[in-house]
């Protein structure tokens, strides 16, 4: 038995009661970004309120940047009952169900307008509850922003791309997308990517801006593409069965905080998306390049066939429902 569990029975030993009942219920949220991202500050401001809603009935515990888990082990973590609370790329639950790969479509969505959308229509809204089969319970979604390509070398059009090794999420999608204009994709932590570009295991990989600055990313990809070619957005979730255990009054304050940490979340990844891209623009030896249009829908064409791939396992309707959110 852990120490922390025979706390209670040791005391009793000595005579001493102590009312179980009292104790605040200990939320551990862990994710694999820093602190200043839109998650980031997400999960810092679920704890404020929740810890202040539900004071003295919970204590919540952040840990950022892959401290506690890595996003190849989080999600186990969380089915095993090790985490309550993980927040992971909607890239990261192949395993799961085909049906969030529509996220990693590339080109599917303009602009994260149209995926918040998109997540707040019906299918969206579908998509949140799906995972409960599984174990999983969906609190909502939450916004990095749109990725941008980086390498070692000017990417201008797809073969500029050929031969080349990229970091990736561990998503199918993303694999056939690198393979469709000839790279050689590698699914690799998020944690171990930073070394992963610095050792020149990879050649490049893609981003949102604040991951790339807050990771340092632009230190060991000196040419990064204003390439806007796919999203980075996550589902909040915790563990079905032990959200459906707590008392009714700590999932109301829980939800309440939850709600408003991703309203902020979501507000940070808007306002700030243009100070982390100007952060990046502003140190040495970095090229942001901005592509034409005619470069883009060279991009465009080149990874269109990955649509087709996938559209059985997602569903044609899905992809239709997205479509519909650009407008
Ligand atoms: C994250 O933003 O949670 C990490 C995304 C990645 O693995 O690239």
């Amino acid at each position: 038995m852990k120490f922390a569990l025979m706390v209670p029975f040791l005391l009793l030993g000595l005579g001493l009661h102590i009312d179980v009942r009292a104790m605040p219920i200990i939320i551990k949220y862990s994710h694999v970004v820093a602190d200043v991202t839109p998650k980031g500050q997400a999960a810092i401001k679920f704890k404020e309120l929740a810890e202040k809603k539900l004071a003295g009935k919970v204590q919540i515990q952040v840990f950022p940047n892959s401290q506690l888990f890595g996003d190849d082990k989080e999600m186990q973590a969380l089915l095993l009952g090790d985490v309550q609370i993980i927040a992971p790329s909607l890239s990261k639950f192949d395993q799961y169900t085909h049906q969030l790969q529509i996220f990693d479509l590339p080109f599917l969505f303009d602009n994260m307008a149209a995926v918040e959308r998109f997540q707040a229509s019906p299918h969206g809204q579908s998509l949140l509850t799906s995972l409960s089969t599984k174990g999983i319970y969906g609190f909502g979604y939450l916004q990095n922003g749109m990725k941008q390509l980086s390498a070692n070398t000017p990417l201008y059009r797809p073969q500029d791309a050929k031969g080349l090794t990229f970091r990736i999420q561990s998503s199918d999608v993303l694999d056939a997308q690198f393979r469709a204009v000839g790279a050689k994709p590698k699914k690799i932590p998020f944690s171990e990517a930073y070394l992963a570009m610095k050792t020149r295991l990879v050649d490049g990989a893609e981003n949102p801006w604040s991951n790339i600055y807050s990771q340092h990313f632009h230190e060991v990809q000196p040419y990064i593409m204003d390439s806007n070619h796919g999203v980075l957005a996550y589902m909040v979730i915790g563990n079905a069965k032990w959200w459906n255990a707590l008392p009714p009054d700590i999932q109301k304050g829980l939800s309440e905080a939850m709600a408003e940490s991703i309203r902020f979340g979501n507000q940070v990844a808007h306002d700030e998306e243009a100070t982390f891209r100007s952060h990046v623009m502003a140190q040495k030896h970095v090229h942001v390049l901005p592509l034409n249009a005619d470069q883009l829908q060279l991009w465009r064409t080149a990874m269109q066939p990955v649509w087709k791939k996938f559209e059985q396992d997602i569903g044609q309707d899905l992809i239709q429902a997205a479509l519909q959110a650009n407008r």
